[in-house]
């Protein structure tokens, strides 16, 4: 599947741009190819009680399954230079959930398949094989 990581960088700025982090004062944006081709985003959205603000992977991911689910690709996050930004550890697990091991992210240093950027990750096998 071809990859058009300049569109996907693209989408994630937009995305960025559509962020409510009046706390943080960091916007944050992410778009993912889907394995049907289609391109979703996401942004962070905070509140008032901080710590339950969202990150913008966690929007990512509800519109993945609001838009008719499957797996993710390639995921672009960005900050508010438009540059890459290593989602954060829970992120990065929420992506190993959707994405699995041989999903591509832009990271800081280079395009690095999920099994790189979350090691020895626990996942939805470890739930059926330990059993
Ligand atoms: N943030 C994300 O949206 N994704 C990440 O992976 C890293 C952090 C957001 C959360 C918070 O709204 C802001 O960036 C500052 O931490």
């Amino acid at each position: 599947m071809n990859i058009d990581w300049d569109a996907l960088r693209d989408h994630a700025r937009n995305a960025m741009a559509q962020a409510y982090a009046p706390y943080s004062d960091f916007p944050v944006g992410v778009a993912a190819l889907v394995d049907d081709g289609r391109i979703i985003t996401g942004c962070n959205v905070e509140n008032a009680s901080y710590g339950i603000g969202l990150c913008a992977e966690c929007g990512l991911v509800s519109n993945l399954i609001l838009s008719g689910g499957g797996k993710l690709v390639a995921v672009a996050c960005v900050d508010r230079n438009g540059m890459a930004l290593m989602p954060c550890g829970r992120c990065r697990q929420l992506l190993w959930e959707h994405g699995g091991a041989n999903c591509l992210l832009d990271s800081v240093s280079g395009i690095k398949p999920m099994s790189e950027i979350l090691p020895d990750a626990f996942g939805p096998d470890d739930l059926i094989t330990r059993k």
